[in-house]
């Protein structure tokens, strides 16, 4: 399941003209999306093919999470980063994203809501995913349990200081977000997890080595019957030769 390319870019570009696909397929289709750095190459990559891209009026997105506390507009939510990265420049209508909202004050309903709303649109066809430096997927930190629905997560220490680098300040970097949760995740129909940087590559091996176990929760995917790893060079350099599979 580990797929390495030559570059981040080259992951970026294969994964832009995959989702070029899936819509064209399937226009009415249910992408699950991610935010973070990993991110960044694979929307500009899609934006570079814009010109490319099919009917996007019947296409719905759904993020994996949200911070809790930080309205829409704060440039660190991830709706803000949702609008800036992808979805301004695809002129997507506001019906057809979908992210948790972190300010709601019923945050249980909004939780609930959340998840229901993603079963009732018929599941998700795809889910993009990230993965913290500690395992996590959405923000389904180590620990949380495989069949878990969207919910309220207490950031780990460990994600807490890898994300406060985008905040002026560390205190400002909240505590707890909004995600979706493991069973969510694994109901999607085809899930790619995409992992870039030296700094990943000892939570890859990790994985590697790990069963299907709450304690790395990436390792999940182990058990989706249509789940692949997207990996640079960097991040594969502690995997043994004999796992990879080389894209060229
Ligand atoms: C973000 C998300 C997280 C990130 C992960 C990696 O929506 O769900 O799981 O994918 O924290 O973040 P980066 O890409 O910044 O290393």
């Amino acid at each position: 399941m580990f797929f390495v390319f030559p570059s981040p870019d080259a992951i970026a570009e294969h994964l832009a003209q995959h989702l070029l696909e899936l819509i064209r397929n399937k226009p009415d289709c249910r992408l699950g999306l991610a935010t973070g750095s990993t991110m960044e190459p694979v929307y500009a990559r899609l934006l570079q093919h814009k010109d490319a891209c099919p009917d996007l009026s019947q296409l719905r997105t759904f993020n994996l999470d949200e911070y809790i506390g930080l309205p829409a507009k704060h440039p660190q939510s991830y709706h803000y980063y949702m609008c800036q990265h992808l979805f301004n420049h695809l002129g997507l209508d506001k019906t057809q994203i979908n992210l948790p909202n972190g300010m709601c004050s019923n945050l249980e309903q909004e939780c609930a809501n959340y998840s229901a709303t993603i079963a009732k649109a018929g599941g998700l066809d795809f889910q993009l995913l990230g993965v913290g430096t500690n395992g996590h997927i959405g923000f389904n930190e180590p620990g949380t349990p495989f069949d878990s629905l969207t919910h309220v997560i207490e950031l780990s220490a460990n994600t807490r200081l890898d994300n406060s680098r985008f905040f002026d300040s560390p205190k400002e970097m909240p505590t707890h977000a909004i995600t979706m949760g493991i069973k969510d995740i694994m109901d999607a129909r085809e899930v790619i997890l995409v992992a870039t940087g030296e700094h990943k590559a000892e939570t890859m091996n990790l994985l590697y080595r790990s069963p299907a176990d709450p304690a790395m929760p990436a390792s999940v995917l182990k058990l989706h019957p249509n789940a692949r790893i997207y990996l640079d060079p960097a991040a594969a350099s502690r995997l043994p030769e004999e796992a990879l599979y080389h894209v060229e």
